[in-house]
């Protein structure tokens, strides 16, 4: 990254850091900065370093951390509709990188369920430095933890796993969108069928997802 753009986030640092800075200036903000640095400029506000290495809690057959590219989380945000009157959920957060970026574009509120415990220490390191007292992590294995979102109405699979314990979770959330729609957002994952879901956008490897009508009985 140049200098320019590494002055501007950190003036983007100190202004996250005392102040609400709000999802349109955010947005404009990053807007500025051209595509190659996009994730750098993010991890230099973040005060995200290097990957630290995945640890024995992950469980046989779960996807190891992987952050999201900048550019995929702004065409979510985008394709999505995501706004500060949703509750974001992350399935499989990582560092909290995805969860944080979304509130600051979009001004929703977020939660990450994340299960390995040294990336849980690090989401909440992160949280801190931003204040971001509207994003929050809950740690454990999300094909537990999922069914307990009930609030959620955005959520997000970065290919934390496959097979069964996805399935479990694509159940999970058939049960919460029976009371309220919700939108599913993948990246890198195929889906198996799930007739209550219907795709509404894609963009590479995205693709957006709305539940429909789904009887309560
Ligand atoms: C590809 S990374 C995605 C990270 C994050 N969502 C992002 O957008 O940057 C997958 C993450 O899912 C987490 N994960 C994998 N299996 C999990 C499980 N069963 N419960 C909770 N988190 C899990 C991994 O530890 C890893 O942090």
């Amino acid at each position: 990254m140049d200098e320019a753009h590494r002055v501007d986030a950190e003036r983007m640092r100190a202004l996250l850091a005392t102040n609400r800075v709000s999802p349109a200036a955010f947005r404009a903000a990053q807007a500025e900065v051209p595509g190659a640095y996009r994730d750098a400029w993010v991890d230099l506000i973040f005060g995200l370093g290097e990957l630290a290495d995945d640890d024995c809690a992950l469980p046989s057959g779960c996807v190891p951390y992987l952050p999201c590219p900048v550019d995929t989380v702004s065409k979510m945000v985008t394709l999505a509709e995501v706004s500060e009157a949703d509750l974001f959920v992350d399935i499989g957060s990582g560092v909290g990188r995805t969860a944080a970026l979304t509130h600051l574009l979009s001004g929703a509120s977020a939660i990450g369920l994340e299960v390995q415990p040294h990336l849980v220490r690090s989401s909440r390191e992160l949280l801190k430095r931003l204040r971001g007292s509207r994003v929050a992590i809950v740690e454990g294995d999300a094909g537990r933890l999922t069914s307990l979102m009930t609030i959620g109405s955005v959520f997000f699979l970065y290919c934390p796993f496959s097979g069964a314990r996805l399935e479990k979770v694509l159940r999970d959330l058939e049960r919460i969108a029976r009371a309220r729609p919700i939108r599913v957002c993948c990246v890198d994952l195929p889906l198996p069928p799930c007739p209550w879901l219907s795709i509404v956008a894609s963009d590479g490897s995205l693709e957006i997802y709305r539940s429909s009508a789904i009887c309560r009985s």
